[in-house]
């Protein structure tokens, strides 16, 4: 597994973190982890099969998995997340578990089963922390069952997590969970094509919360509605969104950071166009490029969530990342790599 490189400023508890590395060893637990995420270009395009790409973060959610002896599922939850995170999603993620657990054939009513997560990931709207989530319980039930998974058999398991969390995803989620590194990702009628970008260099990046948890059923289900109402409307955009992607990941491919800047903030306005940033989401856009972002967008299902910044030096990043302080209840910096 790669990982996108960044560095993680908060995490699990430390004491709850370290007994459970001294219980299953540094190397099982590396060995069921699932990535967050940043999508660069294409949140709720890519839905209709049109090229995305996304960033894994190297920050990540894992799982250890237990069968008991008894009867029961229990789910101990330990991964840090944003205030009323966890509490909104409870449901979605009952319910994705359930999905990979039957998924691998396993009843928890005839099999006790425990399923502790942890890791450094902070769930937030946004990170994909749904998929990072399902990624590691598919890792942690291979090594539990145990059965020899490749990792499109992973991304399988995870995509089938993610029908749990919002009906009809693109698998861009999962997909970076599962790989990590830079994607350019398409979903198909049948597997999704993917495919890992050589960046130049590492991109640095802030993101920022607006501390509002977003439902992405409700909101890709709102989009299709949009579109079933107004086709014409909703292919105008694709179109420009098509080619933006196609100048976005020239722009990455060449490592100019100037143009990817422009793409990301024309990209910001699509999703305007497309009712799916909101005031919140477009003052941290704002105040980004304010404070010397050279690019800054929403990033995830939006009406909520996270925005993130392209900040090409560690000077810029630093007052990008003090400069969103003043306005978001949580704020990181990345790489992506
Ligand atoms: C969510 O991270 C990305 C969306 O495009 C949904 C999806 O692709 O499944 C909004």
């Amino acid at each position: 597994m790669s990982n996108g490189g960044a560095t993680n400023t908060d995490g699990e508890a430390p004491e709850a973190k370290r007994a459970r590395y001294a219980r299953l060893g540094e190397a099982q637990l590396a060995g069921a982890r699932g990535f967050g995420k940043l999508i660069l270009f294409g949140e709720h395009f890519v839905v209709y099969k049109v090229p995305a790409l996304v960033g894994a973060v190297a920050a990540y959610t894992d799982c250890d998995c237990a069968f008991t002896g008894g009867a029961g599922l229990e789910v101990v939850d330990n991964r840090p997340a944003v205030p009323g995170y966890k509490a909104e999603k409870k449901a979605e993620a009952d319910e994705a578990i359930g999905l990979v657990l039957k998924h691998f054939g396993v009843d928890p009513a005839a099999r006790g089963v425990r399923l502790t997560f942890g890791g450094d990931l902070t769930a937030v709207s946004g990170i994909g922390a749904s998929a990072a989530q399902v990624v590691s319980l598919a890792r942690a039930l291979g090594q539990a069952l145990p059965r020899a998974l490749t990792e499109d058999e992973v991304n399988a398991a995870g995509y089938e997590g993610e029908r749990g969390y919002h009906g009809t995803p693109s698998g861009i989620d999962n997909t970076a969970a599962t790989f990590g590194g830079v994607l350019r990702f398409c979903r198909t009628d049948g597997a999704p094509r993917f495919d890992k970008k050589k960046l130049k260099a590492p991109i640095r990046i802030v993101y920022a919360s607006t501390g509002i948890t977003a439902s992405t059923s409700k909101v890709v289900a709102d989009v299709r509605a949009k579109r079933d109402a107004d086709p014409a409307w909703f292919d105008g955009l694709l179109k420009k969104y098509v080619a933006l992607h196609g100048r976005g990941e020239a722009a990455l491919d060449a490592g100019d950071l100037a143009a990817l800047g422009a793409c990301l903030d024309e990209n910001h306005a699509l999703c305007q166009e497309l009712t799916v940033s909101c005031e919140e989401l477009d003052a941290l856009v704002d105040a980004a490029r304010a404070a010397g972002a050279i690019g800054a967008k929403m990033s995830g299902t939006g009406r909520g969530g996270l925005m993130i910044a392209l900040t090409p030096t560690a000077e810029i990043q630093a007052t990008v990342k003090a400069a969103l302080e003043k306005l978001a209840p949580q704020v990181w910096t990345t790489f992506l790599a």
